[in-house]
C-alpha cells in the first residue's frame, strides 16, 4: 500500500499545531517537512527548532527532507529535533557517504534525493547505505508546481536499479488525483503532497483519494 506524506510547506504557518494534528487524524501516513536553506533552493523555510515544537503534535514518522548545501552540519540537530528520516540531495555539496552515515549513526533512517535534472546513475555508489530515495518531481524550492511528466520514467528506472533491495520509493511535488494512480504504478512506495492537501476542503478525502490511486 502506497504510504502518503503531507508535506507541511502547504500548511496554515499560524496555526501549524492544529493543521499537523488535523492531517494526522485524516489518514496521513508520514509528515514530510521541507528545509530550505536558501541557497541549495531560493527558499527559505524551517530549521531544527521548529520540527521540535511540532514533535509533540503528531505520534507519525518525520519525513525531514533537507534542500541545503551543507547538510552534514546540521544532521545531529534534526535528529535531536524528532526527525525519523532525514533525506539529504545528492547535488549537496557534501561527502555524501559520510553524511549518510552521520544519519545512521544518529539511529534514523537515511534518504537520498534527486533533483528532475539528476541521473539517477549517481545514486549507484550510495545504495547500501540508504533506506529511501526521494525522487523530485519537480524543482525543488516551492510547492504548488506542475508535476514533470519525465519522472515517471525515473522511478521505473530507480525501481529496476535498486532490485531486491529494501530501499523505499518515495515521489515528491505536483503529486493529485492524476499524478498519484501513475507513480503508483511506476512503482512508488511514497508520496509526498503538499497543496492537494492542504489546499482541499477534507484532508481526509483528499489523503483517501491519494491512497486509492490504482
Ligand atoms: C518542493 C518540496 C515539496 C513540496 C510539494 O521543493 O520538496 O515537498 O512541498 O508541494 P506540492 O505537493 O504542492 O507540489
Ligand atoms: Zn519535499
Amino acid at each position: 500500500m502506497t504510504l502518503i506524506a503531507p508535506s507541511i510547506l502547504s500548511a496554515d504557518f499560524s496555526r501549524l499545531g492544529a493543521d499537523i494534528k488535523k492531517v494526522t487524524r485524516a489518514g496521513a501516513d508520514w509528515l514530510h517537512i521541507d528545509v530550505m536553506d536558501g541557497h541549495f533552493v531560493p527558499n527559505l523555510t524551517i530549521g531544527p527548532c521548529v520540527i521540535q515544537s511540532i514533535r509533540a503534535q503528531s505520534a507519525l514518522p518525520f519525513d525531514v527532507h533537507l534542500m541545503m548545501t551543507h547538510p552534514q552540519n546540521y544532521i545531529h540537530d534534526f535528529a535531536q529535533a524528532g526527525a525519523d528520516y532525514i533525506t539529504i540531495h545528492v547535488e549537496a555539496q557534501t561527502e555524501i557517504e559520510k553524511t549518510l552515515f552521520a544519519i545512521k549513526k544518529e539511529g534514523k533512517k537515511a534518504g537520498l534525493s534527486v533533483k528532475p535534472d539528476t541521473n539517477i546513475s549517481r545514486l549507484i555508489p550510495f545504495l547500501p547505505f540508504i533506506d529511501l530515495v526521494l525522487i523530485m518531481s519537480v524543482e525543488p524550492g516551492f510547492g504548488g508546481q506542475s508535476f514533470i511528466p519525465q519522472s515517471l520514467n525515473k522511478i521505473a528506472a530507480v525501481k529496476e536499479l535498486i532490485g531486491r533491495k529494501k530501499i523505499l520509493i518515495s515521489v515528491d511535488g505536483g503529486i493529485n488525483q492524476i499524478t498519484a494512480p501513475a507513480c503508483q504504478l511506476a512503482g512508488a512506495d511514497v508520496l509526498v503532497a503538499g497543496s492537494f492537501i492542504f489546499k482541499n476542503s477534507s484532508y481526509q478525502k483528499a489523503i483517501q483519494t491519494l491512497k486509492e490511486g490504482k
